[in-house]
């Protein structure tokens, strides 16, 4: 299935990622470093950025959704939590995309009511057109137009999420217009 050529290549991506790796390891230095990945959309931009980074951490995951196809639901369901006590921990949330906000603020005020050492979030799209409530995001990869993207762990109904590349999305392709 074709689904369009790439909007963000391999290469564009793997830069931008070891980019925010290295600022991390430098801001993290010394630092309890948790990252949570947020899945399933990040599991890939996690991956690789727990692979660039070069200190010390601690993974961990939370799986939540709040989409139905290209729909936000609104309501933000959140099917595995983590465990650990945080208390002694700098959290690192690892989102896929900020969209229109409501996960990761969802997310972010569940983790401080935790009260971690610190809480800081890493997203790699950031749609800010389309944010309804406003997220405090302290590292950003991209920042994209108000489009629907697939790949690189980003999907459409649960599917092209294993694409190495992001692309955008046209509803048209799935009915092979
Ligand atoms: P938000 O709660 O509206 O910010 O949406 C966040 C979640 O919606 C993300 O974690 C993604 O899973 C999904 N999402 C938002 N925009 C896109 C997109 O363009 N492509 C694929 N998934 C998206
Ligand atoms: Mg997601």
């Amino acid at each position: 299935m074709v689904i369009g050529k790439p909007f963000l290549t391999v290469e564009q991506i793997q830069n931008k990622v070891k980019e925010l790796a290295d600022k991390i390891s430098a801001d993290y230095e010394g630092k309890n470093l948790l990252a949570v990945g947020i899945l399933k959309g990040a599991f890939m931009f996690y991956s690789d950025l727990v692979r660039m980074i070069k200190i010390p951490l601690a993974v961990d995951f939370i799986v939540a959704s709040s989409y139905i196809k290209t729909a936000s639901t609104g309501e933000v369901k959140i099917h595995y939590d983590i465990k650990a006590d945080i208390r002694d921990k700098d959290v690192l949330l690892v989102e896929d995309i900020a969209d229109s906000g409501i996960t990761l603020n969802h997310i972010r005020e569940r983790m401080l009511a935790r009260s971690p050492k610190s809480l800081k979030i890493c997203v790699f799209l950031n749609k800010s057109e389309r944010r309804m409530i406003d997220v405090p995001l302290d590292y950003i990869g991209f920042e994209i137009p108000n489009e629907y993207v697939v790949g690189y762990g980003l999907d459409y109904d649960n599917k092209f999420r294993n694409l190495p590349y992001i692309s955008i999305f046209k509803k048209t392709a799935m009915e092979g217009k």
